[in-house]
């Protein structure tokens, strides 16, 4: 009987999803002809649908869920500031757990980076990125106003607002919006599963490698910053950007010990464009 019940509480909240909702990056008609999960709680690694029924968050819910679901530490400090306060805005006002959190965030980052700006999505922080390097060389010390484009690579995911989607590089998500993006500078990164040069690693000696260089400094004049996935080139296919090796999904932890030279990558094209490296979304990745 309870199974009954239950399977009827399955079928309509499906019905009124598939009535009232739209699904970031799904077509609408296959999604309305298929069986949906729904997920009513979750342990640890394991979500669990609405009919007790247990499957392994294998994407960590889309990368964001790190410490496994309803970790207690977090659970309570969450309440506890629920109790205090929920929201109050940062435009004139500031708050302690926002300030105890920049302070340790910029202990744990690399030297340079000493300012914390909070936004609440990977696509808004890459919005912010954009316009503070983008502001940057119009009001520093030794204004550069020609400094206004951004280079990424090819097969680059960072969010789908229209800024976002511009220094993406993956074709089926633009290809409505091209009217919408502004123009950027890119080229293929370094993918040695399906290399473009149609080279072999270590012998290729990192040629792709070169074009990107080539292009960075032919255009480090009007670069105001070098975008660039830190680990892995992310949504697509999950490329690993240094050594090049491609990072097959249930293994995607093994691409972490490449992060340092991928780190030293990144920042060595922004010196050779004299720019800034937008560096994002490290969270997503680790
Ligand atoms: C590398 C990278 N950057 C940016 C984003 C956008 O983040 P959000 O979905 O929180 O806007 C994603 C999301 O998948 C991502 O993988």
């Amino acid at each position: 009987m309870e199974q009954e019940a239950r399977f009827f509480a399955r079928r309509q909240l499906e019905q009124a999803d598939k009535q009232y909702l739209w699904h970031p990056f799904t077509q609408q008609q296959d999604w309305e002809a298929e069986a949906q999960l729904i997920i009513e709680r979750a342990e640890g690694c394991y979500l669990i649908d609405i009919e007790g029924k247990r499957y392994l968050d294998g994407i960590s819910s889309l990368w964001v869920n790190v410490h496994g679901h309803r970790r207690q530490e977090i659970n309570q400090a969450i309440a506890a500031q629920l109790e205090l306060v929920a929201h109050s805005t940062f435009l004139g006002l500031t708050h302690p757990s926002a300030i105890e959190f920049a302070q340790r965030l910029v202990r744990l980052a690399p030297g340079e980076l000493t300012r914390v700006f909070y936004s609440d999505t990977g696509a808004a922080a890459m919005e912010i990125a954009l316009k503070i390097a983008f502001q940057y060389w119009q009001q520093c010390a030794s204004p550069q106003p020609r400094k206004t484009k951004f280079f990424s690579l090819h097969s680059a995911y960072h969010g789908d607002t229209v800024g976002a989607m511009s220094v993406g590089g993956i074709e089926i998500y633009q290809q409505v919006y091209h009217q919408l993006l502004f123009p950027i500078v890119q080229t293929p990164g370094a993918y040695c599963y399906r290399c473009h040069l149609h080279k072999s690693y270590p012998e290729c000696h990192f040629a792709c490698l070169d074009e990107v260089e080539r292009i960075i400094a032919t255009h480090a004049e009007e670069l105001a910053a070098v975008v660039m996935e830190p680990l892995v080139q992310g949504l697509l296919v999950y490329l690993c950007i240094l050594p090049g090796i491609h990072v097959p999904y249930g293994r995607l932890p093994n691409a972490i010990r490449y992060s340092l030279s991928s780190m030293k990558w990144r920042q060595a094209l922004a010196r050779r464009a004299e720019c800034l490296p937008v560096n994002m979304r490290v969270s997503r990745q680790t």
